[in-house]
């Protein structure tokens, strides 16, 4: 059975939890720290975040914004994009932003992106307590993404197949590598605590092939596991066909909302290194909703997103949508380097 918490005293319980976490982060004394969070927000979760920043000698501040509100919702087609000068500046005003919005909140948003600029450090923070500790940003979750984040960093072709049918090439002559092992522990990091993944933006135009999404890959803005096989045709850089089964129609679907060509563009490609994750999380309800990073950081998975890459990985594909997919069994070179085979890492170091 779910356990859920019904009382904000539950914050008693996590209080040291989330001061590691904080640690982990680099908090100091006498930083500065705002814990944003929406009306939906498990209230023990900002609770014990509060606390675990005060006991730290932190200067915290809470803020709380509707759930509905669209201005902190951006990330929906037709919904007006907003940036807030009060929302802004208390983001560009903190030293870490403790993010347990439940929504898209700020992610690609301006405000993100700003602060981030200026120096702020974002702990966002998605995940039931269950997965939060088995996912715990360990040491070797650190290591390995870094190790990962240089192998990706230098090459300048990156090739994708699989017995499935995927065949993709792409270029990122120039691009850097983005590595997420779950702390904000430098000044303009985004993070979350159950991270552990590599991605790259490829150059703009560059992909071409066919990825093949088999039976039991993820597509995560639709929290479903593919049933039917999918198969996705991108030529310079964009999708141009989608052919398959009930899967490849929802996810048909899903790009004709955004009413935005620029939602097909590929906007990162990578894989993930959490020892921890877990591929069947996603479909267990009995453990509640999530399982966002058990997908995202699955160890040895071959991640590929479509739509907004504005972020660390210096894209130019400015849209308003963004969604990732999750294979298993893929193999990934970096030039002539093959970092996996049929998901499994190659290369000791990345072990
Ligand atoms: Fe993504």
């Amino acid at each position: 059975m779910r356990r859920l918490p019904t009382s904000p005293s539950a914050a008693t319980e996590i209080v040291g939890l989330f001061e590691e976490l904080l640690s982990l982060s680099n908090l100091k004394k006498g930083e500065t720290v705002l814990v944003y969070c929406d009306t939906l927000t498990p209230p023990f979760y900002a609770a014990a975040a509060m606390g675990a920043a005060h006991q730290m000698g932190a200067i915290v501040a809470q803020m709380m914004v509707p759930a509905t509100s669209p201005a902190v919702q951006p990330w929906a087609p037709d919904v007006p994009e907003a940036k807030p000068e009060m929302i802004m500046s208390a983001w560009m005003g903190a030293d870490l932003v403790v993010d347990i919005i439940t929504g898209a909140g700020q992610l690609y948003t301006p405000i993100t992106k700003l602060a981030r600029q200026s120096g702020t450090r974002v702990l966002r923070i998605m995940a039931e307590l269950d997965d939060l500790r088995r996912m715990w940003p360990t040491d070797s979750v650190k290591e390995r993404a870094l190790r990962s984040q240089a192998v990706l960093a230098t090459g300048n072709e990156l090739r994708v197949t699989s017995k499935a049918g995927t065949d993709l090439v792409m270029d990122k002559t120039g691009r850097p590598a983005g590595a997420q092992y779950g702390r904000a522990d430098e000044p303009g990091r985004w993070e979350m605590p159950n991270g552990g993944q590599v991605a790259c933006a490829p150059i703009e135009g560059s992909v071409e092939g066919t990825l093949v999404l088999d039976v039991g890959d993820i597509i995560l803005n639709l929290a479903r596991y593919v049933a039917d096989p999918v198969r996705i045709i991108i030529e310079k850089g964009a999708i141009t066909n989608i052919d398959g089964g009930l899967e490849a129609f929802l996810l048909q679907d899903w790009f004709e909302t955004w009413h935005d060509p620029k939602a097909y563009i590929v906007s990162h490609i990578g894989w993930g290194c959490h020892d921890k994750a877990s591929w069947h999380r996603m479909g267990n309800p009995w453990l509640g909703t999530g399982g966002f990073m058990d997908c995202e950081s699955y160890y040895g998975n071959m991640q590929i997103a479509f739509g907004n890459n504005m972020g660390q990985m210096g894209g130019e594909n400015d849209t308003r949508a963004h969604i990732d997919i999750q294979c298993r069994n893929n193999d990934f070179w970096v030039d002539d380097l093959q970092v996996l085979a049929e998901g499994q890492f190659l290369i000791d170091e990345l072990k």
